[in-house]
């Protein structure tokens, strides 16, 4: 193991005294070297794709998916999640489902839940994430501060716990070359999906489906650090 100094000066051969030129050199060569990093590279290639091919996710993919989905960190580690897998009539049941509540809000929305239901059908694996509502009660019991306080308050440790969860899963898919997209418009319709899903307990989180893209996604570019990062 060679340290990232040792590495700049063998790859440039370069005196280690100009520490200026150093710096910025090497925060250049440390962002390309990061570059070739395996996770680095997965996050940052990864793109939203909404329609796939007719291949199969095979199962042990399907587990890595939801076991990487389920390493995610928690509020309180109360992994306050439940992820439901849809494949074939389940999930062609759900897309009919999702379709037919399009007719009830105007455009765009009726668009974006058509387009949605469209990917629904497309993917040969489709995974449901609802939050249990666990923490929620727990947590309330817990904090003795006002109850309506302690509900806000642990309803969105929750989203973020399982938002994270999503991120692992849409992650982990594209790691293993599998291409997905992260529904939230169902969002509209959360409690009729909830029934739907038999998950009434639980709050509605997220539809992502899963399989192989039918065409790489190469967009949309993402904006400069400068403009969206603040050092203080
Ligand atoms: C919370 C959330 C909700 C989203 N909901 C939808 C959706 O309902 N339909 C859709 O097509 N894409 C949805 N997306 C995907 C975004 O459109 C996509 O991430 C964004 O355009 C950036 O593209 P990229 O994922 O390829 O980087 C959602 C993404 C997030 C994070």
């Amino acid at each position: 193991m060679i340290t990232i100094e040792q590495w700049i000066f063998r790859k440039h051969n370069k005196s280690l005294n100009k520490v200026d030129e150093m710096d910025i050199e090497k925060q250049k060569i440390i962002q390309s070297d990061k570059m070739m990093n395996d996770t680095l590279n997965t996050i940052i290639s990864r793109r939203s794709v909404r329609m796939f091919t007719d291949k199969q996710v095979c199962d042990e993919d399907l587990r890595l998916i939801l076991d990487a989905a389920n390493h995610a960190p928690s509020a309180h580690n109360q992994q306050s999640w439940r992820f439901i897998v849809l494949r074939e009539t389940s999930k062609n049941e759900l897309a009919k489902f999702v379709n037919s509540k399009a007719n009830d809000f105007p455009r765009p929305s009726s668009t974006l839940l058509r387009m949605a239901s469209r990917s629904i059908v497309s993917a040969p694996v489709v995974i449901a994430v609802a939050n249990t509502g666990k923490l929620i009660s727990h947590g309330t019991e817990l904090f003795k501060v006002d109850r309506d306080q302690a509900y806000d308050f642990f309803r969105v440790m929750e989203i973020q716990s399982s938002a994270a969860a999503v991120e692992n899963l849409l992650i982990a898919s594209a790691s293993l070359g599998l291409s997905s997209v992260w529904l939230g418009v169902l969002v509209l319709i959360k409690n009729e999906v909830l029934q739907f899903l038999q998950e009434p307990e639980g709050e509605f989180m997220a539809v992502i489906p899963v399989g192989y893209a039918a065409q790489q996604n190469f967009g949309p570019k993402k904006q400069p650090l400068d403009a969206i990062v603040k050092y203080m």
